[in-house]
């Protein structure tokens, strides 16, 4: 926002990570956001503080804090969203303009318009749709806009338009509508979204029982623009902060509204998601003779996607946590992701780089498909490991070149 000429104020109750922003450091790892940090701060229109009382006189408030999944439950938890509104109502002006950014169960905002209203401000809810390791473009030049308004209130449309002014001549189509189907818009696509990678997951089973080989598939339905290739990698499956617990708040949220039966598929996406891991096990013991116990498993990626260093809900990190349960030794490496991955797993092995994994290794897994792994030397590598085994976990390797170099490769959904 400070990149587009606005003047900012970020609030977060976290008084390490406001310290951190102000001294000019990203707080996580995302590509072009360090180098926006330093020359957003160096406009002097960008500052950080956790006193709220500093919202006084902005003419709009961002809402962009976390909805996790509720402990014990599908649905989402709320308490954040609800202590940032009810944080923000004192310093409300008339006029003022509340933007929900937050992935919430559909009804939210009605609810929490009316706590912003009673204090002359509005609300619109603008959801948002960037993704890790893009989210600097997602931003700047997003692929749409939402804006759910009350029917009628064109001052919140005008305000947004005047936020998103240099996207909006670009070209970017923006969809106004109410609060219900602009908090649905959120879920709806990160459950499709879901959906279509647990499809093409579902045919690496089918393809895993008959010999057939998923990524050829994939190709081929994908060269059909209705279905299009994109988000058709089949593999370890979808993690992260959004799409698992999003599919699961939407669930329990039809639930409540009575329409479970619409998305009882998400049960099943999910289903086929988690299987993926169980595969994955499967492959390392196969590889290893038979059990993982005792034996050497070197982990490439441990983030739940690549030019990301965020890991929850990360399907790699998941995999390596339960091989050392088996009794695997496990010893795990990530671009970047290391740090993240200690504070949740603080007893795994981890090592710098991937050649530092794989020595002696009986086993390797290609867990988060990082392009210097992609680019890996099956003969480099091969000179390292005590056994010539590699699991591919995300498709992201040449079968045929791994095996030209005497290499086992295994990998989901192929032959
Ligand atoms: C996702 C959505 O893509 C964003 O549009 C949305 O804004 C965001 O959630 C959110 O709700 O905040 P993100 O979580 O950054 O973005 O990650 P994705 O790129 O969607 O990937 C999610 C997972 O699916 C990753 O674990 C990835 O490895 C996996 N994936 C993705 C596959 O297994 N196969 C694919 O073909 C694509």
């Amino acid at each position: 926002m400070a990149e587009l000429g606005h003047e900012v104020v970020g609030i977060d109750v976290d008084s390490a990570k406001v310290a951190q922003l102000s001294a000019g450091t990203a707080p996580f790892y995302e590509p072009g956001l360090p180098e926006l940090l330093e020359s957003s701060l160096a406009t002097g229109r960008l500052r950080f503080t956790t006193d709220v009382a500093e919202v006084r006189g902005c003419d709009v408030h961002f809402l962009a804090v976390g909805t996790p999944q509720q402990e014990g439950s599908y649905a989402a938890d709320l308490t954040y969203v609800d202590a940032a509104t009810n944080a923000l109502l004192p310093y409300l002006a008339p006029g003022a303009v509340v933007v929900g950014k937050s992935t919430v169960p559909v009804g939210t905002a009605a609810r929490l318009a009316e706590l912003i209203e009673g204090t002359g401000a509005r609300l619109a809810w603008n959801p948002e749709f960037l993704r890790e390791g893009f989210a600097v473009k997602d931003t700047i030049a997003p692929d749409r806009l939402v804006y759910g308004v009350r029917p009628g209130d064109d001052a919140s449309v005008e305000a947004l338009d005047g936020i998103y002014a240099a996207a909006i001549g670009n070209g970017t189509p923006r969809v106004v509508t109410d609060f219900a189907t602009a908090e649905l818009v959120k879920v709806a696509a990160n459950a499709f979204l879901a959906t279509k990678i647990s499809f093409i997951n579902a045919m690496a089973e089918v393809a895993e029982a008959t010999g057939a080989d998923v990524t050829q598939l994939a190709d081929a339905i994908g060269y059909d623009a209705r279905i299009g290739r994109r988000f058709l990698n089949a593999g370890l499956g979808f993690g992260g902060g959004c799409l698992p617990k999003d599919i699961r708040a939407f669930m329990a949220r039809a639930e409540e509204l009575g329409v479970d039966q619409a998305l009882g598929f998400l049960r099943e996406v999910d289903s086929i998601n988690l299987r993926r891991r169980e595969r994955m096990i499967d492959l390392a013991r196969e590889v290893c003779g038979g059990t993982v116990r005792g034996k050497r498993i070197a982990v490439l990626g441990l983030a739940f996607k690549p030019d990301s260093d965020d890991v929850r809900d990360s399907p790699a990190l998941d995999v390596a946590a339960r091989l050392a349960e088996l009794g695997a030794i496990v010893i795990a490496t990530d671009p970047q992701a290391i740090e993240t991955s200690r504070r949740l797993r603080p007893t795994l092995d981890y090592v710098a780089t991937a050649r530092e994994a794989a020595r002696d290794a009986d086993a390797v897994l290609l867990l988060t498909e990082w392009n210097e792994y992609r680019q890996l030397d099956p003969e480099e590598l091969g000179s390292a490991v005590g056994h010539r085994a590699i699991v591919d976990g995300r498709n992201c390797l040449d079968p045929g070149q791994w095996r030209a170099a005497d290499w086992t490769y295994r990998a989901l959904g192929r032959p």
